[in-house]
Formats: structure tokens, sequence, C-alpha cells
């Protein structure tokens, strides 16, 4: 897919700004603070329907401004879409799609597909196990409203025993309510295991070609999802298991020690643990290589090209590696930052103090 026209109101930055971009590479070019970050937020939000570094959604309205607009094209295989998202006064997000309003977030996803990259996702490999939860759960949830929906399912209700293990500790009835919680929980949770462990599954085959073709065939990547629930048989059946034999020490702890909320990806090269014991260009090499198998997962998942946003890392990867991840725009429509560029094909835009001034 590729997103043909964008247009700004009053985001961040910037006050009033179209934008038509090409099916390939395009490259944001400017001085740091222009606002070419704050273009690349514009198209996620619009995929995600959050921002992939806030959670305060006021703070995209362009100071002094009271309202956010953002308008955005995207032509797919069979036919095209117009995403609007606006922000209102209090930060409160409205969208619609071809012009009809949507309700509810799940409905968004899978209009726009994106995959960001930036020098926060190099540091995956050694960041804490949250971080590689995120990145299954926005791969995920991208491509199937099923796992979108099991984990906000799960998520609330999560929250609700935590609530219930923090305050009422000694309520004669605890047990009971926790019963009904962990109902929801195994359910929910399960769908959550499985599909985790499947992406997983697949992820590896693409990543670990990759991360052979940048080590040059000398090392052995292997990605694989970590639970301490058993996943052999039936998962939900075992979750509810390890929940039952975690309740006396959670309600000592007061929240909710097993499930995929605590989980992780394993990864190991040449059987290493690499979360512990890789290398800084290691880790880099190996965050490269799973990003590029997420854009292989959504193409094998959708039939359709995710569009690839880069903000950032070219300067962060040496030649070889920026090599490989340019090879691997091919094909994919590229929207990347920079403060310079000096290839070529690639359709330049320079930015400056929240405005487009260049074209190429
Ligand atoms: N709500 C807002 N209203 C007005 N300006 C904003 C708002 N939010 C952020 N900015 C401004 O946008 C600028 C940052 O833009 P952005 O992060 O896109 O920069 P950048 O071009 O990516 O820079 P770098 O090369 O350093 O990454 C900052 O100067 C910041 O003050
Ligand atoms: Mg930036």
């Amino acid at each position: 897919m590729k997103i043909i026209g964008l247009t700004l109101s009053n985001f961040r930055n910037y006050e009033s700004q179209q934008v038509n971009f090409d099916g390939g590479l395009n490259v944001l070019y400017g001085k740091n603070a222009s606002g070419k970050t704050n273009m690349l937020e514009s198209v996620y939000v619009c995929s995600l329907l959050r921002s992939p570094r806030t959670t305060k959604d006021k703070e995209l309205i362009r100071m002094g401004a009271s309202r956010a607009k953002v308008a955005l094209t995207v032509e797919k295989k069979f036919r095209k879409h117009t995403i609007l998202l606006l922000i209102d006064e209090v930060g409160k997000k409205k969208v619609a799609i071809d012009g009809i309003p949507v309700t509810r977030a799940g409905e968004l996803l899978g209009v726009l597909g994106v995959v960001f990259f930036s020098p926060d996702e190099l540091k995956l490999v050694k960041e804490s196990p949250a971080e590689r939860r995120g990145f299954l759960d926005v791969g995920l949830s991208q491509q199937q409203k099923s796992y979108f929906t099991a984990l906000q399912k799960y998520n609330k209700t999560l929250k609700q025993k935590n609530n219930l293990l923090k305050e009422s500790k000694h309520a004669d009835n605890l047990d009971d309510m926790l019963d009904v919680w962990d109902i929801g929980l195994a359910e929910h949770g399960a769908t959550i295991i499985r599909k985790r462990m499947e992406y997983v599954n697949e992820l590896n085959k693409f990543a670990s070609q990759s991360h052979r073709k940048i080590s040059s065939g000398k090392e052995n990547l292997m990605l694989s999802y970590e639970t301490a629930v058993k996943t052999e048989g039936d998962i939900r059946r075992n979750l509810e298991d390890a929940l039952l034999a975690s309740r006396a020490k959670d309600k000592e702890l007061g929240y909710s020690t097993v499930g995929p909320h605590r989980d992780d990806i394993k990864i190991e090269i040449d059987g290493i643990d690499a979360r512990r014991f890789a290398s800084q260009g290691q880790q880099r090499t190996i965050a490269l290589a799973m990003k590029l198998g997420e854009v292989e997962m959504y193409k094998q998942e959708t039939g359709e090209t995710p569009v690839l946003l880069l903000d950032d890392v070219l300067s962060e990867l040496d030649k070889t590696r920026r090599d490989i991840l340019l090879e691997a725009t091919k094909g994919v429509q590229t929207i990347l930052t920079c403060t310079e560029f000096d290839g070529d094909g690639a359709k330049l835009f320079e930015v400056k103090e929240g405005k487009i001034i260049n074209k190429q």
C-alpha cells in the first residue's frame, strides 16, 4: 500500500501542510527540531491511533491552536481509503474512514499498515520484556483484529483483577471474585499466547535469514516465545492451572504474576542469550533483522506491503547494515528522516520550522 497524500493542520509544529508522497523512497531532511519526526508521528497515529512517543494526545495539538487535524489518503491493492483524524480541545481523538465516523480503535486497525523504525527500536534486544511484548502487540494488532480485541479484553480484566488484589485483600469472597477474573484471563490470555507463539515462529524464519545476510552467515539467530505457561496441550487450561497455582503468591504481592503480560521473546545467537550477552553491534543487527521480519510478516499475512517509517536510523547504522536496510525498502513505500541524505532514487522533501520548503 501507499500513502498518496497527507495534510496536517495544527499538528505538532505544522500549522498547515500538504504533502504528496512518492510510491517508493521519500526522504524528509532538515535541521534538528524542524518537524521530520512529527510528520512520521502523524502517519503512525493514523495507523494505530496512538503516538509512538507520547500517551498525551493533547501534545499533538500545535501550541496556541485548539484542535489538530490529519487527513491521509492511502491506496491499497483494490481500493483507496481516506482517514481523517481530529484531536479536539481536550485531547480526544475522533476518526472517520471514508467519511464514516469510527467508534472503536479496532475499526481503524488494518486500514493503514506501518512499520516504524527509530533508534529506540535499535535497543529492542537490551530493553525490558515490556518493549519486546510491545513489538509483538503492534505487529499482531495491525494484522489481526481478533488479536487486538483479545489484548484489550485481557488488559481490562487484568487491571480489574490487580485492583482487587490490591484493594480488597481481606474481602470474604476474594477467591470467588478472583475465580471470575481468572476465567476471563485464561480465555483471552490463551488467545494472546497462541497468536504470539505463531507470530514469533514465523518471524524467526524471516529474521534469521536477514540476520545471516547481515552477519555474513557467521551467526545463527533464533527467536522463540518465552512464557511460564505450559504450551503443550490446551493452553487455556494450562493458563488456568498456572493462575490458580500462583494465587497465594499473587495475593501476597498484590498483583497477578503469570500470563502473557509477563512473557518475552527469547533471543539467542548460536544458543547464547542475546538479551544478556550480545554486543552493541550484535544487538543492532538483531533489532534490524526483527524489524525487517516485521515487514515480511505483514506482507505474508495481509498480502499488502506496509508503509515503512524510518526515523533517523541510517546515521545509527554502518554501511553494510544501511545497505541491507535500503535494499529491503525496494518495493515498499518508505518515508525516511535524516539530517542529510546523499543517496539517489528518492523523492526529497526539505523540512524547515514546520514547513516543507523544497521538493525534488
Ligand atoms: N504541540 C506542539 N506545538 C508546537 N511545536 C511543537 C509541538 N510539539 C513539538 N513541537 C516542536 O517540534 C519540534 C520537534 O520536531 P521533530 O521532533 O519532528 O524534530 P526533527 O525534525 O525530527 O528533529 P531531529 O532531527 O532532532 O530528530 C520541536 O522544536 C518542538 O518544540
Ligand atoms: Mg527526529
